[in-house]
């Protein structure tokens, strides 16, 4: 009876797992990246150049916020910002919500949409994780941002031609090297 139970415990442990990683690569596949969250170093170097700006209450949105850890992240470390996170994976997206629904705090937001789509006429700060030829076509929807925003990425930058890079903060990391800090060019 107990082998029995152990058995069957043990296949349904087993094909939850299976199941995970068949839904993660389906949407690694759809959407050109996974899921895979920033480090803490990374989210430390992130945070320290928000803070740097001096704003009040800025709105930041998290293009691609994954399981939520770094809007999390963001929005204990500054109580007056707004921190919303934007996916299109359900998997992430459920876990993001779920974590800020039971472990907060109040001012992180998880909507389950295309970045693509989402209204940037409010917002005052960016943060990307994102391969460059995401954000390349990001670039155009992230022209529609107030002119004075600023779009901070980890590891890949915006392109040259339409983005003006005002800092480069070198992280220490091996996978996310760099912090790439832009505004619009004037
Ligand atoms: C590397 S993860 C970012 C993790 C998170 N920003 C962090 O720092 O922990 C990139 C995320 O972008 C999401 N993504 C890719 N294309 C998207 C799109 N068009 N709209 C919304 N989310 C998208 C993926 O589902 C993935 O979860």
């Amino acid at each position: 009876m107990t082998e029995t139970l152990f058995t069957i415990l043990y296949a349904m442990v087993t094909l939850g797992i299976l199941a995970t990683a068949c839904i993660y690569s389906y949407y690694f596949h759809k959407l050109g990246v996974g899921s895979a969250p920033s480090s803490a170093r990374a989210r430390r170097a992130i945070f320290a150049e928000i803070q740097s700006l001096g704003m009040t209450a800025p709105a930041i949105v998290d293009m691609g916020s994954g399981a939520g850890g770094l809007v999390r992240f963001i929005a204990r470390a500054m109580p007056s910002a707004t921190v919303t996170g934007l996916d299109l994976s359900v998997p992430a997206h459920g876990l993001a919500s779920l974590r800020a629904r039971i472990f907060g705090p109040r001012n992180a937001r998880f909507q389950l949409m295309d970045f693509n789509n989402y209204d940037l006429s409010k917002t005052d700060i960016v943060v990307t994780y994102l391969p460059g030829a995401i954000l390349n076509k990001l670039s155009d929807h992230l022209k529609t941002l107030p002119k004075d925003a600023v779009v901070l990425c980890l590891s890949y930058p915006l392109p040259e031609n339409d983005w003006t890079m005002y800092r480069e903060i070198r992280t220490g990391n091996l996978f996310e090297p760099a912090l790439y800090c832009h505004r619009a060019k004037a």
